[in-house]
């Protein structure tokens, strides 16, 4: 199979399917029996993320049990931070941990987005792996967090539920917020490319938390950071696709994003009302999304009439069947199962 052929890449062409492929944001992790043996045998999840055997592993074992159109390269978005310098750790059953940037001193301290190759290269190895392991049909997601979400992180030390700390940043020290955002726009284009390099196919920009900016500051942070990183992947790889999810954004936010970003597709959260998003999205860009998550949890007959309502309001265009966000720990494993009975028919 020539790789232009695998169904995701036809999807990101622009291409309108009978089927749509599909993947599932977070398919590889806790809800897994064999994940969290695997995770186990690692130790911890950030030893998981760097030991290339093991992520190869675990990046696999959703495809092997589902037959996924994609895998997405097993990782995190806060490596990124900690190849910059920044301390990280996870804190059970609560989340990351990462000691804080705050101030021009504590920005001194983070290293060169040249740097980062040094603690990321076991991530390139585990996409090589990959390309070597997966079926031929599968296509391959490299990823990384866009430089607001990232940043969210790296201010407050944490997650917050509405990004105040990062927000505060930006009024009380906007030239060391700045240059934070510069220095995440070097860094993951470099990790991107890199990612590209070791044979990643499509790239995914995640951008959580982008629905905690509003107005000029959603255009600022989220959609120009992007469009950014997007073009010097370009200059080296001018045919990568790209997703981006600027979750939590407006409508007028994810048009603008898709607009002036240079996304081949825009990922949209549950929140979107996909008539919506077919009418004023799916004509710029392939739409990947959007069943609520949650279904996964409970699943029954309303996991059947919303997937398949979603894969029709999508029909006439170009359409990546997945999730409004990452699948959760407590999901049925076999009602992900019947999901993707419901898209295949
Ligand atoms: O299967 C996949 O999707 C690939 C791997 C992947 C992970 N994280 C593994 C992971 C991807 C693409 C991510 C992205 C990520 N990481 C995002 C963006 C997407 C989103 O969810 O909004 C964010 C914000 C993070 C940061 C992060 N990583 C948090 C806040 C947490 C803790 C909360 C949680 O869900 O546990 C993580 C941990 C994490 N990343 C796990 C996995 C499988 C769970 C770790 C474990 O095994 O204990």
């Amino acid at each position: 199979m020539k790789t232009k052929d695998k169904l995701l890449l036809r999807a990101l062409a622009g291409e309108t399917l009978p089927t749509p492929p599909i993947w599932m944001m977070r398919q590889a992790g806790r809800y897994l029996p064999e994940y969290r043996e695997t995770r186990a045998k690692a130790g911890d999840f950030l030893s998981l993320c760097y030991n290339p055997e093991l992520a190869t592993e675990v990046t696999l074992q959703p495809i092997r049990r589902y037959g996924f159109d994609a895998a997405i390269l097993f990782a995190d978005i806060l490596l990124v931070p900690q190849a910059l310098g920044a301390d990280l750790w996870f804190v059970q059953g609560e989340g990351p941990r990462l000691s804080t940037v705050q101030n021009a001193a504590d920005f001194a301290k983070l290293k060169p987005a040249s740097d980062i190759h040094e603690t990321l290269s076991p991530i390139y190895e585990t996409v090589a792996n990959l390309t070597e392991a997966l079926p031929k049909e599968t296509a391959l997601i490299g990823f990384a967090g866009a430089p607001w979400t990232v940043a969210t992180y790296m201010i407050a030390g944490r997650g917050t539920p509405d990004q105040a700390p990062a927000l505060k940043l930006i009024k009380d020290e906007p030239e060391v917020f700045d240059s934070l955002i510069e220095l995440l726009v070097e860094a993951t284009s470099a990790y991107l490319i890199a990612q590209i390099k070791a044979g990643a196919e499509v790239v995914k920009l995640f951008d959580s938390w982008a629905g905690a900016l509003e107005g000029y500051l959603f255009a600022k942070y989220c959609t120009r950071p992007t469009a950014r990183i997007i073009a010097k992947i370009r200059e080296r790889y001018p045919d990568i696709p790209v997703i981006g999810f600027p979750r939590g954004a407006t409508e007028g936010g994810y048009i603008g994003y898709t607009e002036n970003t240079g996304v081949q597709g825009i990922a949209i959260d549950s929140s979107v009302d996909a008539n919506w998003a077919a009418e004023n999205l799916q004509g710029k860009a392939c739409v990947q999304g959007n069943l609520d998550q949650s279904l996964l949890v409970t699943g029954g007959d309303k996991l059947i009439s919303e997937t398949k309502r979603i894969v029709e309001v999508f029909s006439g265009g170009p359409h990546i069947f997945n999730l409004g966000h990452g699948i959760t720990p407590d999901a049925d494993p076999k009602n992900v199962e019947i999901m993707i009975k419901a898209v295949r028919g």
